[in-house]
């Protein structure tokens, strides 16, 4: 199954291997900054080339993960279309760029028509080429990473293979390649010759960055993303893609029918596809409502919270629905009447919005304290070496 689930996105990407350690999207993004680091190391240019290259709107776990494997960041920022100009791509490769790491469409729903040039640019200045692949449904089996020229790409297993996103997990950032990487990238992996299988490890892999987490990674996972995926089919696939911009569009247009909120960058003239980020800017300045305390009152009707989107934000007050292709019209428009109900209510009635929600088990938890690191501990452990002195002051050993 995990020979035949990496085939099956090797034929998605035009990529030449697949590896399903990582657990989740921004585990993948390091599996790639890591392995571009060995690429780079083995040809002896990682002094040189310490820099890697990615966009605002992309998400932020690129950043993140090439800094944490010792790359310098450069972050380009958003040109009149939506996407940076090439020319500022121009300016910013060298002999120090080590690669590229992109998501396309970004997260606003952006698509970057000028992909190809991007990555010709790149390479021409000796630099690898990673497509976050994370907003995937809106154009699979329309593109694929390897023809537009990409060293590498990730698609998130929970995002788009059906796996359960919701809940924290378990994930898996499914990290392909061409096969000028392969000897680079994580092992185990699964091999087949002649109608049998057999595993190539980390000692038959020298140049392998080894292991970036359990052996096999979430395998339950890939069995339901496998099954997805063969029952689906090509066609079906196509047709899911298709469907993702169509929900996508239809609730654009109506939810920018509610008072309050806007579309991102109304001045931008591409066109979103499989997801829309809109602004309730002006619904905060007229309410003092929030798009958190939205989320809060949302819950009360059964729907998932809208996502907002990621730091930096770049619209006052953002919210980033995804319809995606398996919700039916009707499941469409209860959650967009919950959204405008909320927004009427924040007019009309704030306080029942700000106090939300009232009808969960919990009441509304206080996100200031996640900035403080001070004040919070995610094991027993990290609570022990933060507070030990307190802890002591009170137990007395
Ligand atoms: C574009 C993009 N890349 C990467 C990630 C990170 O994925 P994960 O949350 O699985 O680590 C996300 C998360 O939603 C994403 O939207």
């Amino acid at each position: 199954m995990l020979h035949g689930m990496s085939e099956m996105l090797c034929e998605l990407s035009g990529m030449d291997q697949f590896v399903f350690q990582a657990g989740g999207g921004a585990d993948a993004a390091y599996v790639n900054a890591v392995t571009t680091r060995a690429y780079h190391a083995d040809r002896g240019e990682l002094e040189q080339r310490n820099e890697i290259i990615t966009t605002i709107q992309t998400h932020p776990c690129n950043a993140a993960t090439a800094a944490a494997a010792g790359f310098k960041v450069i972050t380009l920022m958003l040109g009149e279309d939506g996407y940076p100009p090439l020319e500022a791509l121009e300016a910013a490769v060298s002999e120090r760029t080590a690669g590229m790491m992109i998501g396309n469409p970004d997260d606003m729903g952006i698509y970057n028509p000028q992909i190809k040039q991007w990555v010709d640019l790149v390479h021409d200045a000796g630099g690898l080429c990673f497509y976050d692949h994370a907003n995937f449904n809106g154009v699979m089996s329309k593109l694929r990473a390897r023809e537009l020229g990409f060293d590498a790409c990730m698609f998130m297993l929970h995002k788009t293979f059906a796996a359960p996103f919701g809940g924290g997990g378990p994930a898996v950032g499914a990290y392909g390649c061409s096969a000028a990487l392969e000897p680079y990238m994580p092992r185990p992996l699964v091999r087949s010759e002649g109608g049998s299988f057999s595993l190539e490890d980390i000692d038959q892999a020298p140049k392998s960055v080894g292991r970036v987490r359990e052996y096999w990674g979430n395998v339950p996972q890939i069995v339901k993303a496998y099954s997805w995926t063969r029952s689906m089919g090509a066609e079906g696939i196509r047709f899911a893609s298709d469907l993702s911009v169509l929900s996508n569009n239809y609730m654009e247009k109506r939810l920018l029918e509610i008072p309050g909120l806007s579309i991102s960058h109304p001045d931008i003239k591409s066109r979103r596809l499989e997801m829309t980020r809109y602004s309730l800017g002006k619904l905060q300045e007229d309410t003092g409502v929030t798009v958190f305390d939205i989320q809060n009152r949302m819950v009360d009707f059964g729907v998932d919270a809208p996502w907002l989107s990621h730091e930096p934000w770049l619209v006052p007050e953002p919210i980033t629905p995804e319809a995606g292709e398996t919700w039916p019209i009707e499941d469409l428009d209860y959650w967009i009447d919950v959204l405008a109900h909320v927004c009427r209510e924040a007019y009309e009635d704030p306080e029942i919005v700000k106090t939300a929600p009232h009808s969960q088990a919990i009441g509304p938890v206080d996100g200031s304290r996640i900035n403080e690191p001070d004040q919070w501990a995610t094991t027993w452990r990290a609570y022990k070496r933060k507070h030990g002195d307190r802890l002591k002051e009170r137990t007395g050993s």
